[in-house]
């Protein structure tokens, strides 16, 4: 279905919904819980709390290695899952599982991943925060057809990092990633690893996801076209966003995890479609962090709550040296109420050594100035509507994939002033990584994600280096991004 017979659908249905509803409904623009979105209540009875123990992902093997690669392969295919006890979730996994399974890689060493479709629609993989060439960046036209394999090979030469990888199918990116096409890539370097961080099994990637379930334990996600295949969108009550009232850390409902008295390095990702956190620990507890969306900090930080929006990591030291055998410390979101105020729970169970240190200093990283941008470009990131149907998008214009909305050169630096209006926006860049001018408390470091309040701007100075091509930037609330607020940028 092309772009322009959609665009006419939309606004077919805005016109049909203005006719028959009372209040702005259709036009979309609704926070609630701290996040852009309207909250959708799961019709099965969501499990107690702290009753499951916390999932670690796979780690994938390599099917083979040479001297300069690793190879892995990835089959995505649908599975049913028991998620809720007693209930079975169809879900679209990469190998089958939510979350997929963790890559993960060494600076210095190339990964080629063979992706295989056994799903019915299109997919597209993007390695998120990834410095990738164009071609293996996952652009949301260039899909892997049902049936079909692809490689992505990723150079990855750039410092350790949290990333992650995601579907980024264009209109359907939000409807396939809440169906589980989400997992992390740990990538490591010789730098980070000489510095004794706590390691090995005190080294835990935590995904969060909220979701909501149907009557029959299903996802409940409220596409137009259920079957994925040709209408994008979702009902006009979700086009501010799609949030869940039941908490998933690494696809279990609000898990438990029982820990030693020690340090441990947890790797928090928000991979929620539209839902921001502000985690916490309770009774009490502080979070240092010693590394953001694109690697170690300078120096750790410490934080007495934690404020994640989609697609940002935080690598935190959590310290349980002080947690007498047999307490528990639970992990709340202070933006949430009720279940969605509750993440998940550490018990600490057992006594242990530690060898583990939190250096004072962690990297060093040089300090971008305006004065080293070439070009100053303002982006608002803003809801239109069409006939009343909510259209999100940047200075006024909707994605389209032919467009070039910036025309970066590789080695220099720009300045991106960017503002978010009607609701919270987390704006997400490809290829180049950026830093905070004048940083809030949760903007230090390398960041590829920046999470802006309603009203809220920043300033982000961008490096560019890598790989020349047609990138895209945009909104990570995935409904925003698949109601088309994402441009295009060709680096040259
Ligand atoms: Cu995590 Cu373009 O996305
Ligand atoms: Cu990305
Ligand atoms: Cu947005």
């Amino acid at each position: 279905m092309s772009r322009q017979h959609f665009l006419r659908l939309a606004a077919g249905a805005g016109v049909l919904l203005a006719a028959g509803c009372a209040s702005g409904v259709a036009g979309g623009n609704i926070s609630s819980e701290g996040s852009a979105g309207s909250l959708r209540r799961s019709l099965v009875p969501l499990p107690e709390p702290f009753r499951v123990r916390l999932p670690i992902p796979p780690v994938l093997r390599p099917v083979r290695t040479d001297a300069s690669t690793d190879y892995y392969e990835i089959t995505q295919q649908a599975a049913r899952r028991e998620i809720l006890p007693g209930h079975l979730t169809e879900i679209w996994g990469y190998n089958g599982v939510f979350p997929g399974p963790t890559i993960e890689s060494r600076r210095g060493r190339r990964v080629v991943v063979t992706h295989r479709n056994r799903l019915p629609v299109p997919t597209v993989v993007h390695l998120h925060g990834g410095r990738t060439p164009a071609e293996h960046d996952g652009y949301p036209t260039d899909t892997i057809a049902s049936g079909a394999a692809r490689d992505y090979v990723y150079p990855l030469d750039q410092p350790a990092a949290s990333l992650w990888y995601h579907d980024h199918r264009m209109d359907f990116t939000g409807p396939q990633v809440y169906k589980g096409l989400i997992g992390f890539h740990v990538h490591r370097d010789d730098h980070e690893l000489s510095l004794g961080l706590p390691s090995g099994d005190r080294d835990i990637p935590l995904m969060i996801t909220d979701r909501s379930f149907a009557a029959d334990g299903s996802f409940s996600y409220p596409s137009l076209d259920p079957s994925l295949m040709d209408t994008p969108g979702v009902t006009p009550d979700a086009a501010s966003g799609v949030l869940g009232d039941c908490i998933l850390v690494n696809g279990a409902p609000w898990p438990v995890l029982a820990v030693s008295n020690t340090r441990y390095r947890f790797r928090f990702l928000n991979a929620s479609n539209a839902r921001r956190y502000e985690l916490a620990l309770d009774p009490g507890g502080t979070f240092t962090q010693i590394g953001s969306d694109q690697g170690l900090l300078s120096a750790p930080i410490t934080h007495s709550t934690l404020r994640i929006a989609q697609a940002e990591r935080f690598d935190v030291i959590i310290d349980f040296s002080a947690c007498p055998i047999g307490s528990q410390l639970t992990l709340r979101n202070l933006n949430g109420s009720d279940g969605t105020a509750n993440v998940m729970r550490f018990s600490v169970t057992s006594r242990a050594s530690d060898a583990s240190v939190i250096p004072a200093t962690l990297a060093s990283i040089p300090v971008l100035k305006p004065s080293d941008a070439t070009i100053t470009r303002d982006l608002v990131f803003a809801r239109d509507s069409m006939n009343g149907m909510a259209m999100w998008t940047i200075n006024g214009r909707p994605f389209s994939p032919t467009r070039i909305d910036a025309t970066p050169r590789l080695g220099t630096i720009e300045r991106w002033r960017v503002r978010a209006q009607n609701v919270e926006h987390p704006i997400h860049v490809h290829l180049a990584p950026f830093q905070i001018l004048d940083p809030g408390p949760f903007d230090h470091g390398w960041k590829d994600t920046v999470d802006l309040d309603n009203g809220g701007q920043a300033d982000l100075l961008l490096r560019f280096d890598g790989y020349p091509g047609k990138y895209v930037f945009h909104c990570h609330n995935l409904e925003h991004e698949d109601m088309m607020m994402m441009g295009n940028m060709r680096v040259t």
